[in-house]
């Protein structure tokens, strides 16, 4: 296995991409990691509060898509791998105002690909296609979204063919094959990476899970889009580092391998174990901040509200390919998972308060109106 000299991780501030900085930190304490991040609503450097003073950290504020900025990140640190996270990652909010995924998800995609190939490339080959330095990568983090939704029957393979159904699945997809096309064209060396819905810590509360256990919280209603019978495939965000990390130094070029936690639930399964996981955890514990009475936390806090437009109906994921040929598996039960999770917000309240000000709560209230 080599190991990269510095990496440009994008979106290091947001949920998946500030684990993965500390994951990597750890698990690669000889690469630098270099943290290129817009800081918009989604990213919050106090995610990475415990890392500030790390020599193998830096942190630069800007977008992906600024082509100066990031050429000049590539030639004052000279990346050997870059690893994509940044975009905008919410599915209302892409309903609400498509453009900015476009932009940011496509067209900042591109601009990292265009730098990565510019700062790698050696020399032309007798056919005409660019020659790149050793040992380096792009990666690109997708979602198993791109490939639309399943009936009751079937899991999401890396043949499926692509067909998403939300603009920010749609604008994900283009992002998987613009990289495609630099590995195709180019022979830009690109690994990709589709994976099922995350959880676990420091996720923003617009997502199900950190919401729920928020709402449980403060005793508000728990809504739930539609019958609550949409079923996604959960994968916790250390397993998904890890998987990341195993393609990132494994994978081959030009592959895409899937990822996921053979966790399928039904979304009102998951409100169901928050609620009845969040009240055992206030059974046995008291946390400062938190003076919740146990016995409010009731099934009566859930109410159904207006489903999604276009609402996928199940995802799964098929993830043989990266168990059989690069030796990972998920670690996490969701069970498991889903107890940490909870006790990690319960313990981090100040966390979850903070990123609940601003203009978060006019949002929420905008989102969830009653049926
Ligand atoms: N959360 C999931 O369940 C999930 C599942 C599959 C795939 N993904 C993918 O994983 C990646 C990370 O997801 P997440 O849940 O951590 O998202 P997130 O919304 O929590 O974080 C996104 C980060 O990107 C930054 N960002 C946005 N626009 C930027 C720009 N133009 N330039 C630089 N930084 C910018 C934000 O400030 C934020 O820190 C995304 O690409 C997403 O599509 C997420």
């Amino acid at each position: 296995m080599n190991e990269y000299k510095t990496i440009l991780v994008t979106g290091g501030a947001g949920f998946i991409g500030s684990n993965f900085v500390k994951y990597m930190l750890e698990n690669h304490p000889q690469t630098k990691i270099v943290n290129l991040d817009l800081l918009t609503y989604a990213g919050n450097l106090e995610n990475l509060n415990d890392i500030e003073e790390n020599e193998n950290y830096v942190f630069v504020k800007g977008d992906i898509r600024d082509k100066e900025l990031v050429k000049n990140l590539f030639d004052e640190y000279d990346f050997d791998a870059v690893v994509n996270f940044a975009a905008e990652s919410h599915v209302d909010r892409s309903i609400e105002e498509p453009e900015i995924f476009l932009t940011t998800n496509i067209l900042g995609t591109q601009n990292l690909l265009d730098n990565a190939k510019a700062h790698w490339q050696i020399g032309t080959d007798n056919e005409g296609y660019p020659i790149y330095r050793d040992n380096v990568r792009f990666h690109q983090v997708s979602t198993d979204e791109v490939y639309g939704a399943l009936g009751k029957e079937g899991m999401f393979t890396e043949e499926t063919p692509l067909s998403p159904n939300s603009p920010y699945s749609a604008s994900k997809a283009s992002a998987d094959m613009i990289s495609r096309a630099y590995n195709n064209t180019f022979k830009l060396p690109v690994t990709i990476t589709r994976c099922s819905n995350n959880y676990g810590p420091y996720q923003f509360p617009e997502k199900l899970i950190p919401l729920m256990i928020g709402n449980v919280l403060e005793l508000k209603d728990l809504p739930i889009y539609g019958d609550g019978m949409q079923i996604r495939d959960w994968l916790h965000v250390k397993d998904h580092c890890s998987g990341i990390d195993t393609v990132l130094h494994h994978g081959k070029d030009g592959e895409v391998y899937n990822i996921g936690g053979n966790n399928e639930k039904a979304n009102i399964e998951i409100v169901d174990l928050i609620i009845e996981n969040t009240k055992k955890d206030l059974e046995e514990n008291t946390y400062e901040g938190i003076d919740t009475n146990p016995d409010d936390i009731t099934e009566d806090l859930k109410i159904h509200v207006k489903d999604r437009l276009g609402h996928d109906k199940r995802y799964a994921i098929d993830n043989t390919k990266i168990t059989s040929e690069l030796g990972w598996s998920p670690s996490y039960t969701f069970e498991d998972g889903i107890v940490e999770t909870i006790n990690w917000y319960l313990e981090n309240q100040d966390w979850l308060d903070n990123v609940r000000s601003g203009d978060y709560q006019a949002y929420y209230e905008n989102m969830y109106s009653k049926k």
